[in-house]
């Protein structure tokens, strides 16, 4: 089973192909069709441990030659220091305006490897590889691509459209258990913006063994998300409106990231809890919203803070610091009900405190 997606931008119109086993066919077409005899790959340094002979043998079966640089695990190589050393390993092996670039990874390797792609002789065809359930339904979609700075997240970067996507669900196979529930949180904000059966079709987590899941069920869930993400970024591709619907739960969870490190919580985690507390919002101006639907799948979370490392104070202020810096008020993307989304400004310091904690309170142990 396999689904195509088209995403529609400005600059072009791209595949995201989601399937089982179909890296080699899909990668050696695409690469054929460019005429591509040399190709560079950025790879994530776990995707490089268990998947560097998939990606290198449809290379070596077509004739391509390639120049491979590991990305080292982890948010803190979304750095200038680290972008400006693909630009070197590009520039230093004479890459040219049409060599591919493969961007095999998560989400860090995806907007790293994009943001160079976008820079390196003012843009180059780059071919994105998901190899996360994260990246799969979210980051290689859409063409956000970017660094980190000292005053925040994504500060540096731009909007560059891949030539493709090829998701292939035989690369989650080793991924452990909490990077599939990193992706889960983001698969759960698209139920909650656009589509309830995913919140329900999403149960198929609570197999013990996610590897195990039926691969067609997953591709199926995956394909939804894809589409939803694609259509939005069609309408609104640098994010003037509908696309801030995708940041359901964000502001919370940059504030949670920021708190407690990378190292204590990754993003799925944060955008989770980041969830329930802008569903509380939503309650606390005025909407009528059961989190039942998220609250389920709070036993697939296994959170290493608890409520007591964390103060509502510093998070306010976590959150404050990080809207300054953008001369903005505290705009939240809330539900008027599930399945609709609004952007608002809310600046009752109160109601948010009270989301904060209907959030933290979910960081005590499950009884
Ligand atoms: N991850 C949100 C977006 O791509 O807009």
């Amino acid at each position: 089973m396999k689904a195509k997606i088209d995403v529609r931008s400005a600059s072009k119109t791209y595949p995201a192909i989601v399937g089982e086993s179909l890296l080699f066919n899909t990668l050696s077409s695409l690469l054929k069709s460019r005429e591509a005899d040399r190709v560079f790959i950025l790879i994530d340094e776990n995707a490089d441990q268990y998947h560097r002979e998939r990606i290198l043998t449809v290379l070596s079966d077509n004739k391509i030659d390639y120049k491979i640089r590991v990305i080292p695990q982890g948010e803190t190589s979304k750095s200038a220091k680290e972008w400006i050393a693909c630009l070197d390993f590009l520039l230093d092996n004479e890459v040219r305006r049409n060599t591919p670039l493969l961007a095999v990874g998560g989400g860090v390797t995806g907007d790293l490897a994009g943001f160079a792609a976008s820079t390196a002789l003012r843009g180059i065809p780059l071919i994105h590889i998901p190899t996360t359930l994260l990246a799969m339904v979210d980051s290689s979609i859409g063409g956000k691509t970017g660094i980190n700075h000292t005053k925040g997240k994504n500060l540096i970067g731009a909007f560059y459209q891949p030539e493709a996507v090829i998701a292939d669900i035989d690369f989650l196979k080793t991924l452990p258990r909490h990077e599939w529930v990193n992706g889960l949180s983001e698969i759960l904000k698209y139920g909650a913006i656009e589509d309830t059966d995913i919140l329900e079709k999403a149960e198929i987590f609570f197999e013990e063994n996610p590897g195990k899941i039926s691969p067609g069920e997953l591709i199926s869930l995956i394909a939804r998300c894809v589409k939803i993400k694609a259509d939005i970024v069609e309408k609104d591709e640098f994010e003037g409106g509908i696309r801030a619907y995708l940041n359901f739960g964000h502001t919370f969870a940059h504030a949670l990231e920021k708190a407690c490190g990378f190292n204590k919580m990754n993003h799925g985690e944060a955008v989770y809890l980041g969830m329930l507390a802008a569903t509380e919002l939503s309650n606390l101006t005025g909407k009528t919203i059961n989190p039942a639907p998220l609250i389920k799948y709070r036993p697939l979370y296994n959170f290493r803070v608890t409520k007591d490392d964390l103060s509502v104070s510093n998070l306010m202020e976590y959150m404050k610091s990080d809207k300054k810096r953008l001369n903005e008020n505290l705009r939240f993307i809330l539900l008027d009900q599930w399945q609709h989304p609004v952007i608002k400004t809310v600046n009752n310091k109160e109601l948010i405190e009270h989301s904060w904690m209907a959030a933290i309170n979910e960081l005590n142990p499950i009884q």
